[in-house]
């Protein structure tokens, strides 16, 4: 047998990996857990396509120098013995069919400017949360054709990784929530999840690396160990539970009371339109507006095609709106009611009481083992920035207000169960209604007033 024989023999992927070879999408992600075999998939995959691809040229990439060297320059030498030649100064293999695979590491942020102008037809991010989206960005730039390829190739990137991280975001959108946006197309990504149970190898020979995983902390052994990508370190809402928070769309019941929270800025305005059974047993979150650059009198347009003919009795917005703007001394308020924005009125911006409550309606249990408070899943963005959301490092309690691109949904949601004269925990007692918070938000005057609208 010689050398390339002897290493095709020796390479036995597990069922997950098998899928990772055999994946030729022009994004392809794996793994999501600690142990699932990804540095392993990585360089096999790699060496594969060099060996099936003469004239390829490949590069490697993982964030650090030390990472580079321990995970794939010396199993790649030892595999490539005899297949294809190392070059220390250049860090890059040569095969003697002109394929190529380079290794390089990005520490910081302009280390992808050495690449700028360079062509690969593979490109693999080894632990991809580990990169910022613009180093992600730059490279995807360097995928294309280098042109010593015999075989028609379509140039694709491979990645593999854990949640958490710098990169936590942009790789969890574009493979876990799949959420497209400008020229990006579904069927350019896919994510081939594999976890430690899936590791043959070291489930057999390693099993107290297992159990160390399995006995982390509750929120650290979700992300590592089951590769749940709403669990990571320094999580706002650790209590969003993707599989139970986003319930199957329905018909809201007729009867049902609808209002509505709006989060206005010129970068995002979000708004959410929520609903409730007379008896309080639940509520959803239905239907989402998020669009940026909308002007005043456009958001009013939005708004009320997104309300459309429905009874949203008052919309919770930024108080902020209360303000006189510079244009003819209106108030943003002022402008939305002339562009027919119906139920106007200030949410309670209170930060902490209002995360509190947000907390309390995660929790909660509804009937029947269903959560309290459960989304739609066309509110795509108010699910996909809820579980981002950070601590604030210099408040223990507060959210962060950085990516500000991730607070809006969670705003919109914090001022809509702040307009809340209930709690889920502890409905309120008949005569316990906050009288000038109802007549406020639902212009209703008295006990009997309210007790009939509520069965309404
Ligand atoms: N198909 C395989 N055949 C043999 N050993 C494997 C295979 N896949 C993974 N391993 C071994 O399992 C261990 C963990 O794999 P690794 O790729 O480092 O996981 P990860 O990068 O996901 O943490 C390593 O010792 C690796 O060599
Ligand atoms: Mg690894």
């Amino acid at each position: 047998m010689n050398p390339t024989e002897k290493l095709l023999n020796s390479l036995r992927p597990f069922p997950p990996q098998e899928a990772f070879f055999m994946a030729h999408a022009r994004r392809i992600a794996y793994g999501g857990a600690r142990g699932g075999g990804k540095s392993f998939a990585m360089r096999a995959k790699l060496v594969l396509l060099a060996l099936n691809y003469p004239g390829i040229q490949i590069l490697l990439l993982r964030r650090t120098f030390p990472e580079l060297r321990e995970n794939h320059i010396n199993p790649l030498r030892h595999w490539l013995k005899g297949i294809a030649t190392y070059r220390d100064s250049t860090k890059e293999f040569t095969f003697p069919s002109g394929s190529r695979i380079k290794l390089g590491y990005l520490n910081e942020e302009a280390d992808v400017l050495q690449y700028q102008g360079q062509s690969y037809e593979v490109i693999g991010m080894e632990e991809a949360t580990q990169f910022t989206e613009s180093q992600y960005y730059a490279m995807t730039e360097c995928c294309r054709l280098y042109g010593r390829l015999k075989k028609p190739f379509v140039p694709r990137m491979y990645f593999t990784c854990n949640p958490g991280g710098v990169g936590h975001a942009w790789v969890k959108r574009l493979f876990i929530d799949r959420d497209y946006r400008g020229g990006e197309r579904a069927e350019d990504y896919v994510f081939i999840p594999s976890t430690v149970y899936d590791n043959r190898y070291l489930m057999s020979e390693n099993p107290e690396y297992v159990r160390t995983l399995e006995n982390l902390p509750p929120l650290r052994r979700r992300a590592m160990l089951e590769g749940d990508w709403d669990a990571f370190e320094g999580q706002y809402f650790t209590e969003f539970d993707r599989a139970r928070h986003v319930a199957e769309p329905f018909e809201i019941p007729k009867g049902w009371l609808r209002f509505g929270a709006l989060d206005y800025g010129l970068d995002m305005t979000c708004c959410l339109l929520f609903a409730y059974p007379p008896d309080r047993s639940r509520l959803v979150v239905y239907r989402e507006l998020y669009e940026s650059d909308l002007v005043l009198s456009e958001a009013a347009r939005r708004i009320r095609a997104l309300v459309g003919e429905e009874d949203v009795r008052y919309l919770a917005a930024s108080p902020d709106l209360g303000g006189r703007r510079q244009d003819g001394g209106k108030t943003g308020f002022d402008i939305l009611r002339a562009g027919g924005v119906k139920g106007l009125c200030p949410a309670d911006n209170a930060r902490i009481p209002g995360w509190r409550r947000v907390r309390e309606f995660l929790r909660a249990e509804g009937a029947e083992g269903v959560p309290y408070l459960t989304i739609f899943p066309n509110c795509k963005n108010l699910i996909r920035t809820l579980p981002r959301l950070t601590f604030d490092s210099h408040s223990a309690e507060d959210a962060a207000l950085t990516p500000h691109e991730l607070t809006h949904a969670p705003d919109a949601l914090r001022y809509g169960l702040s307009s809340l004269p209930f709690l889920p925990t502890a409905p309120l007692a008949e005569e316990e209604a906050p009288w000038d918070l109802l007549r406020e938000f639902y212009g209703r005057s008295g006990r009997e007033e309210y007790l009939d609208f509520m069965k309404k």
